[in-house]
């Protein structure tokens, strides 16, 4: 690589978010903190190829998904460029070409932006400290974080593992409305090698955008507790982390889900965005841990598909359960075992 052309690459996983961001001010400030468990196998791999072209009065560049040219992905990055260029001097002055691929199938209704933007973060990011070489470590990852965060929101939780806190906490020192942070307390062995299986209940395009359910949050009627509620739920986690108490992860990650979807169903205009298989599988899980003792429970996404979360050691079980009874509630029977990862990757 010189400054003239060249390439980077980097892998950069999904992640699940624990307590939701769901709600944001200007630039891309989130209205409360979240915090994620960061995915192991859902990622993107971005390749970024660079080469000094002759003017500088626009952003130029190609984007391709599995080696096929993706006209229809431009505006997002063009978008992306325009907030990200008074931090990133340098990006008239290439022409880039962006080859993406993802691990999970594109149209698998899992979002790929946050896997996607951090990825293409931390590939400019590279560019950038060859630029400026003094760049530290610390100082790479906060900043890829902060460009991520400009891409979409959540893609600042999955540079580091295995949690990522996002937004200002007053118990969290070093939290950020900015950036991502990994989680600085103390976390009990209960809550390592944590698994996620993600079974595809619908794997449309989602219904709502994003930015469009943020935006539903501005005039919504019980959006300032539901704000508060996220912080305290936040404080409530950083105990359970600390103790292992796993009956209280359950009851704070699925009241969270249920909150984001209650946000949706009670905002103007309203949405249901759970599908009658989503229930179905809810109604299971909480069946089967009702049966056994088992600490399987469940998060959703702002989407119909259903993030089932476990500990280690039940693997084996909750894979049969899952197989057993779950997955005809998948679409084409389709699911993704994952588990909690630990961030992006150079390659
Ligand atoms: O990053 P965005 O703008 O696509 O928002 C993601 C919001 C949720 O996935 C629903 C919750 C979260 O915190 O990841």
């Amino acid at each position: 690589n010189s400054a003239e052309k060249g390439s980077y690459t980097w892998s950069s996983p999904s992640n699940i978010a624990l307590v939701k961001y769901w709600g944001k001010k200007e630039n891309q400030i989130p209205a409360n903190p979240s915090i994620s468990f960061t995915l192991n196998h859902c990622k993107t791999t971005t390749k970024l190829s660079f080469s000094k072209k002759e003017n500088d009065d626009e952003f130029s560049f190609d984007v391709f998904l599995d080696d096929e040219k993706k006209d229809d992905f431009k505006p997002k990055i063009e978008t992306f460029f325009n907030r990200i260029e008074k931090y990133l001097p340098f990006l008239k002055d290439y022409h880039f070409k962006i080859e993406t691929a993802n691990t999970f199938p594109h149209s698998s209704g899992i979002a790929s932006s946050a896997s996607g933007m951090s990825a293409l973060a931390l590939c400019l990011m590279s560019i950038e400290q060859a630029l400026v070489p003094e760049i530290t470590n610390e100082h790479f990852i906060q900043k890829a974080s902060f460009l991520a965060r400009l891409g979409s929101g959540s893609a600042c939780r999955s540079l580091e593992g295995d949690l990522v806190v996002w937004g200002k906490h007053d118990q969290i020192e070093g939290s950020s409305d900015l950036f991502g942070v990994k989680y600085p307390f103390e976390v009990h062995q209960n809550f390592k090698n944590y698994k996620d299986t993600i079974l595809l209940v619908d794997k449309g395009e989602k219904q709502v955008s994003s930015t469009v359910g943020h935006n539903l949050m501005h005039d919504h009627p019980f959006a300032k507790k539901r704000f508060k509620q996220a912080h305290e739920n936040l404080s409530t986690l950083i105990n359970v982390f600390k103790t292992g108490d796993i009956k209280t992860f359950i009851e704070i990650v699925e009241s969270e889900a249920l909150t984001l979807h209650a946000m949706m169903m009670t905002s103007m205009p309203y949405f249901i965005l759970m599908k009658p298989n989503t229930l179905e599988i809810i109604n299971k899980i909480w069946g089967f841990r009702q049966k056994t003792d088992s600490n399987i429970c469940f998060t959703l996404d702002a989407g119909a598909n259903v993030h089932v979360l476990y500990p280690e050691n039940e693997a084996e079980n909750v894979l049969e359960f899952i197989k057993n009874e779950l997955v005809v509630f998948c679409q084409k029977g389709e699911y993704i075992n994952d588990k909690i990862g630990f961030g992006a990757e150079i390659n």
